[in-house]
């Protein structure tokens, strides 16, 4: 009983949209097939065949997808997300963009109306069915991260990194407000409070200094009898963790692939 292969399209062709791309081709038998690749940097895909490249997004329904893959930035999902629901499934990586309760609503309604699916991946997070499982039980949650100042993209905030000499706060509050000042750098943040307890009541810290050379995420999560705590530390290149895109082609093929085998939910 085979089910047909799914159709995807990805949208954002760097760090982590060339590895899914690579991840979905090397495997025959996963039943995923790439339908198209959009950058809106020509130079980010010059190297893949003109037939998968789609210059102009707005002609993504010629390729009839059955799941687009936002890999880019926040503004994809606020540009194009109801657009793409309309028609199709959607995943977004760059889970920033639900900060905004406008971004958030029309999401929501427009899958409603088109009878779509909207999908937020864990990404960065550890332990994120944790928080969601229990997210009536939180009276907290608490994010810690922690990142060498280069690697964080400061233009939002008016901060340049070179500036940074020290241990300093980029910011200390409501992870609703964290969202459009570092809209590339934490939608680690982001993902946990849309799975936990939401934007307004999970709690953010952004420290930075020269001295640290990898990337750290704390997450505390506390409720009545129920004590949660995950610490990761790993490798960090421009915005991205090390296990961040192989986390990334790993729920798109929880969504996507229809091969055979045993598969872990
Ligand atoms: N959910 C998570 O845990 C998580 C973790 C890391 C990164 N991210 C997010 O994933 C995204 C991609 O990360 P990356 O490391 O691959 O970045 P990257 O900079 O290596 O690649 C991003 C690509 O997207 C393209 N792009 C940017 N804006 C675009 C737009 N509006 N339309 C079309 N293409 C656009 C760029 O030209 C670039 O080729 C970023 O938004 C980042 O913040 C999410």
């Amino acid at each position: 009983m085979r089910q047909q292969s799914t159709r995807i399209g990805l949208i954002g062709y760097g760090q982590i949209g060339q590895v899914v791309h690579q991840m979905i081709d090397a495997d025959a038998d996963n039943g995923m097939e790439v339908v198209f690749v959009h950058d809106q940097m020509a130079a980010a895909v010059q190297n893949l065949s003109t037939d998968l490249c789609l210059a102009d997004l707005s002609d993504f329904e010629s390729r009839q997808p059955d799941l687009v893959v936002e890999m880019a930035h926040p503004d994809v999902t606020r540009q194009w997300g109801q657009t793409i629901l309309e028609k199709t499934n959607y995943m977004f990586i760059s889970v920033t963009a639900l900060a905004d309760r406008a971004v958030e609503t029309t999401i929501e309604e427009t899958t409603r109306r088109a009878g779509t699916r909207a999908f937020v991946p864990h990404g960065g997070v550890v332990g994120m069915d944790a928080l969601l499982e229990n997210r009536d039980v939180w009276e907290s949650v608490d994010v810690v991260m922690k990142k060498p100042p280069h690697n964080v993209d400061c233009a939002a905030a008016g901060l340049d990194p070179d500036d940074i000499k020290e241990e300093t706060v980029l910011y200390d509050g409501p992870t609703r407000g964290i969202c459009p000042l570092f809209p590339r750098n934490v939608n680690t943040h982001a993902a946990i409070a849309y799975a936990g307890i939401g934007f307004d009541r999970t709690h953010s810290l952004l420290l930075v200094s020269p001295e640290w050379s990898e990337a750290i995420v704390e997450i505390h999560a506390q409720g009545p009898g129920l004590d949660l705590k995950v610490a990761r530390s790993e490798g960090i290149t421009g915005v991205t963790g090390a296990s961040t895109p192989v986390s990334i082609y790993n729920t798109v093929q929880m969504i996507g692939a229809t091969g055979p085998g045993i598969h872990i939910r």
